[in-house]
């Protein structure tokens, strides 16, 4: 074998490692449509609480207490929580000793559901659905949230207006955006700051507000419109 034909082998395997990395470890498959993802959560679901290593206070401090002050004068809310996974936010608000309210986790891997149900104070009602296409009839949710998922989506903008659909007027929709040279990576499925507020609020959001949440999140609060 030439020392040529060794270097192009070389330079072939390392190329398709990064781009194997890329895809799979970084996009997590993003790029490779649902099946591909869920196939990913449902492999890591008894092992996903563990990866994160999730921090109680940090999660009372960024989800739990300011979402359950933004229902305090509903007398009984209803929460979805769309790509639920293992369910963190429900466990974040149920962690508040004022939280009253009906929490609905959709997600489509039924492993990510079934791993977080023994982690739950109380009952939260689970569904495996896609999240671009919610059974839930419009206007039906106090607050509806999407965290750490729609860069992995087919098409996250249909994602969030899907959430929005299904937000009560005045609701609260509070969804993450991947930042950082990650986000970069995951071409077509990301946007800045500057690029992503005003389509949210073209979408019929006001009071959108990007909080740094995590290393890698934004974390964006904003309300739908009453019209
Ligand atoms: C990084 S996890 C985030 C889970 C949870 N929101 C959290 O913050 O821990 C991403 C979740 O999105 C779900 N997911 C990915 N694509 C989806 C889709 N098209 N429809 C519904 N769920 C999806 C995955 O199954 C996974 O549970």
């Amino acid at each position: 074998m030439t020392i040529s034909l060794i270097f192009i082998i070389t330079l072939s395997v390392l190329l398709l490692g990064a781009v194997l990395y890329w895809e799979l470890v970084v996009a997590e498959g993003a790029h490779l449509g649902a099946k591909a993802v869920i196939k990913m959560y449902d492999w890591t679901a008894k092992r996903y609480d563990g990866i994160k290593q999730f921090e109680p206070e940090f999660e009372a401090q960024t989800l739990g207490y300011p979402l359950s002050m933004t229902m305090v004068n509903l007398a009984y809310p209803r929460i979805l929580d769309v790509a639920a996974g293992t369910g963190r936010l429900a466990r974040a608000l149920h962690a508040q000793p004022a939280f009253r309210g009906q929490l609905v986790a959709v997600d489509l891997s039924m492993d990510m559901l079934k791993a977080g149900i023994p982690t739950h104070a109380q009952p939260v009602d689970s569904l495996q659905c896609p999240a671009g296409r919610l059974p839930f009839d419009d206007n039906t949710f106090d607050v509806v949230a999407c965290l750490e998922a729609l860069e992995f989506m087919p098409d996250p903008l249909a994602v969030i207006e899907e959430c929005i659909r299904v937000l009560a007027p005045g609701g609260l929709l509070l969804i993450s955006n991947r930042r950082g040279w990650e986000a970069k990576a995951i071409v077509g499925k990301t946007w800045p700051k500057e690029a992503l507020q005003p389509l949210l609020e073209n979408m019929g959001l006001f009071s959108v507000d990007f909080q740094s949440w995590q290393v890698d999140y934004d974390l964006i609060w904003a309300n739908k419109l009453r019209r």
